[in-house]
């Protein structure tokens, strides 16, 4: 595949995951959108990324139908679509201090999202194109106060399978990420996050806990492999296996 001649959306590209697979789309040469819903968050990330001319950026809360309806409404053309999006504030609690407010917002952001996102942006798609979410590691791993991520995740995957089958030849594809280390451990592990991802480095099989780059390698894996689709990558330093 061209890199130069694709054009994809990165949702949730203006932080962690989703800014590293920017960077290395950009490196290649393609056009990316990133979007997410904090403006100055945006503006950040393309002052980071240089402010090529081949990088827009684009406000929008997945959870609406609205705001999704109208982003794809503004991008003219279009290749593959990737979400890395998730808003897990406040939603990891044990069950007791666990608010449906935190809850839904978490399935906003990792399911509707990604199913709204495959309603309103898969007809713009070539055939060749594709769509790509991301689960994680919880899903599989889970761990108490993580009842909700671990449910949404494993949800996200069920849906992955079935757009591959519904918007064939379009390819959908999951990566399922193990800790990485990212901004999102400030609402799991506030000012523990150093110490727990180090606890972490020293269990898993590789060593050491995941960069944002090693998740972007493996969407570039999924957007540029056209045989690849209904997966689920798991890219999670062995930690399925301790
Ligand atoms: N880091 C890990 O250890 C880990 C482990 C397993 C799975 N994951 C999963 O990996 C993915 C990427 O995580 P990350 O660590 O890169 O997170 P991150 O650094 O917190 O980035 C999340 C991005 O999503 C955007 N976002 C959140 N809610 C949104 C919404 N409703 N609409 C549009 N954009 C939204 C955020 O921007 P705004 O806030 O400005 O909207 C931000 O750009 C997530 O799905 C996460 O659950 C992460």
């Amino acid at each position: 595949m061209d890199m130069d001649k694709q054009k994809i959306l990165i949702v949730g590209g203006s932080s962690g995951m989703g800014l590293a697979l920017a960077r290395r789309c950009l490196a290649e040469g393609a056009g990316v959108v990133i979007a997410g819903r904090g403006e100055a968050k945006l503006d950040a990330a393309r002052g980071e990324l240089g402010r090529p001319a081949a990088l827009e950026t684009a406000a929008v809360d997945i959870g609406s139908e609205d705001q999704v309806a109208a982003l794809f409404q503004r991008i003219d053309r279009l290749d593959h679509i990737v979400s890395t999006a998730a808003d897990i504030e406040g939603a990891y609690r044990l069950l007791p201090e666990i608010e449906l407010e935190a809850a839904q917002r978490v399935v906003e952001s990792k399911f509707y999202g990604p199913l709204l996102l495959a309603k309103h942006g898969a007809p713009q798609l070539p055939a060749n194109g594709s769509l790509t979410f991301v689960s994680g590691i919880a899903a599989y791993r889970p761990a108490a106060r993580g009842a909700v991520v671990a449910a949404v995740n494993a949800a996200l995957e069920g849906l992955v399978r079935a757009l591959a089958v519904e918007l064939a030849p379009i390819r959908v594809n999951a990566v399922s990420p193990g800790w990485v280390d990212t901004p999102i451990w400030e609402f799991v592990a506030g000012d523990k996050k150093d110490d727990t991802l180090a606890a972490m480095a020293k269990r898993l099989p590789a060593g050491r806990v995941g960069r944002p780059q090693d998740i972007a390698d493996a969407i570039r894996f999924l957007i540029g492999n056209g045989f690849t689709t209904g997966e689920t990558l798991h890219v999670e330093g062995g930690q399925r296996l301790v």
